[in-house]
């Protein structure tokens, strides 16, 4: 399956096709120097295999996790790059999932005023939101993407193969992504959650996911208007994250609770049950008080209020500016105190 990211000069394919990592330089038209960016949780064999490919490559591989998106690291590569003689003419691979391919998006973006990019997404996140859409960035005194770029990537090459090492609570957290996606933009792959054998149809799921995202980038590449539609759930989801994720909490979990009371009730009824059978949670004992108040201190909350997304229907939504107290008022459906 191929699809092509239409950005006029910046425009690239998402190439989904399971076995590329073995043809990967195929796929692509790289010449010169390659430093393929991974992590250290992400099996070695792929960049190796990706690396093999190449007459002139190094991998650079940084710890796994999202201390790794910093400034130092974001230095140490730029410093790797010219000790090995980089210039404008050469490439970097992201290998790996959201944490290497925002970290390597970003080195890319600023060495040498901007190099080319390729990017190889090994998670369900990666795969179907993190590699697309050109933001790259690293995370600075506690704030996440706080200093970034937008640098589109010439190509994306995903492997639904390399998902079989990936461990199932990292996939359900990647697809908590595509079922926000879905419940705003694609009620048939919402159907496919609720009625079909999930990772027997995950090329699908992908494919449809990847399809959403690229929508949205393509009518709002830096990300003024619809691209809020992929915040569905974040609102609360954050407000949760910033409470609980210290306490293990992934992402795409807080996502999970954040988009319950977003929905309607006959919404709700159905999404329930899918999240239930992804094992991700739908309802969590947290004080209010605090998510509460994490929600105000989000980056997002002007005059307090919030420009918030609702799904009344799957498959559509609506934007609407809600108050603090409106949205703690729909808290008691998935918060538990
Ligand atoms: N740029 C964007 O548009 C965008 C969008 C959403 C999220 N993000 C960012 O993405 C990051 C989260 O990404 P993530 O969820 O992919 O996390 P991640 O990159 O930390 O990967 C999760 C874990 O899985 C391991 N892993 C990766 N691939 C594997 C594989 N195939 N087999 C076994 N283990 C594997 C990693 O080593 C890591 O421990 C966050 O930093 C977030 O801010 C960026």
């Amino acid at each position: 399956m191929k699809t092509r990211v239409n950005l006029g000069a910046d425009s690239y394919d998402i190439i989904i096709e399971r076995g590329s990592i073995n043809k990967f330089a195929d796929l692509v038209n790289i010449k010169g120097k390659v430093l393929i960016v991974t992590d250290s949780g992400v099996p070695k064999k792929y960049s190796d295999c990706l690396a093999s490919q190449f007459d002139e490559s190094f991998v650079y591989t940084v710890p796994e996790g999202e201390q790794s998106k910093s400034l130092n690291r974001f230095g140490e590569i730029q410093s790797f790059l010219l000790e090995k003689g980089f210039t404008r003419k050469d490439s970097v691979i992201a290998c790996g999932g959201g944490v290497p391919g925002d970290l390597a998006g970003f080195v890319s973006a600023c060495f040498m005023r901007g190099i080319d990019l390729y990017n190889f997404p090994t998670t369900v996140l990666s795969q179907v939101d993190s590699s697309i859409g050109g933001k790259t960035a690293v995370d600075l005194d506690g704030i996440k993407n706080i200093v970034g770029a937008f640098h589109q990537p010439k190509a994306v090459i995903i492997d639904p193969d390399v998902l079989s090492s990936l461990p199932t609570r990292q996939i359900s957290n990647g697809l908590a992504e595509a079922v926000k996606m879905s419940l705003t933009s694609d009620s048939e792959l919402f159907e496919i959650f609720e009625t079909k054998d999930i990772l027997q149809n995950i090329d699908e799921i992908l494919f449809r996911a990847i399809e959403i995202k690229r929508k949205v980038v393509e009518r709002d590449v830096k990300e003024s208007g619809l691209r809020m539609i992929l915040n569905f759930g974040h609102t609360i989801g954050h407000g949760i994250e910033s409470e609980e994720g210290l306490h293990g909490l992934y992402h795409g979990e807080c996502v999970a609770l954040g988009m319950i009371p977003m929905c309607s009730e006959s919404v709700r009824s159905r999404l329930v049950p899918v999240l239930k059978k992804l094992n991700l949670p739908t309802e969590i004992s947290i004080d209010t008080e605090k998510v509460i108040s994490a929600v105000i201190h989000d980056k997002k909350m002007r005059d307090s209020t919030v420009n918030a997304v609702l799904v009344n229907n799957i498959g559509s939504y609506e934007i609407r500016k809600m108050t603090v107290n409106e949205i703690a008022q729909k808290l008691p459906l998935v918060v538990k105190e």
